[in-house]
């Protein structure tokens, strides 16, 4: 059997397969490129949205907490915190003004960021807009 695997053989596996995954490779990356358009909403995307991204950079919320499973693990995942405070902005708004917690042994408390109410709308509106990024139903349970 090994003898009648030639060097020409191999050769033909090595390219047919480079080939075979390449062009799979260049499907994928036709297939992704159409989804996302629809995926991301960004027909959505408001000023309000835009500030809040920028509230969210500014204040370096991912040095804490994950949005859509990137970032840091000190943090619950915000990627769908929106939906976990019952779909309420106010809440979201409510929980980050109220901000720290403290005197409880061994919980960890976010920090106060003196947000002006304009930037809360719009770190809201930015929370609202991520939740409803179409990801396949990730994060697969409410508490991300
Ligand atoms: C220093 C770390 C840290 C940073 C920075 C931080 N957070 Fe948090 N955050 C926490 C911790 C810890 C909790 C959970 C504990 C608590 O209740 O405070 C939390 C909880 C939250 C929650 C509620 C999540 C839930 O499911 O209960 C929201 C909303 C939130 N943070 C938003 C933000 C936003 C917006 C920013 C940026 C402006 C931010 N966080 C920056 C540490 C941080």
């Amino acid at each position: 059997m090994s003898e009648a695997f030639t060097k020409s053989m191999a050769r033909n596996i090595f390219f047919g397969g480079s080939l075979f995954f390449f062009l799979v490779f260049v499907g994928l990356t036709i297939h992704t490129t159409r989804e996302l358009p629809e995926r991301d909403h960004r027909e959505n995307i408001n000023e309000m949205v835009v500030l809040g991204k920028k509230v969210w950079e500014d204040n370096n919320c991912i040095g804490c907490h994950t949005l859509l499973g990137e970032g840091a693990y000190f943090a619950p995942e915000l990627g769908n915190v929106y939906t976990r405070f019952g779909n309420s902005k106010e809440a979201i708004k409510g929980f980050i003004m109220s901000r720290p917690v403290n005197g409880i042994p061994g919980r960890r408390s976010m920090p106060q960021f003196n947000l002006t109410e304009e930037e809360l709308e719009g770190i809201a509106e930015f929370l609202k807009w991520t939740s409803e990024v179409n990801t396949a139903n990730w994060p697969p349970n409410i508490q991300g």
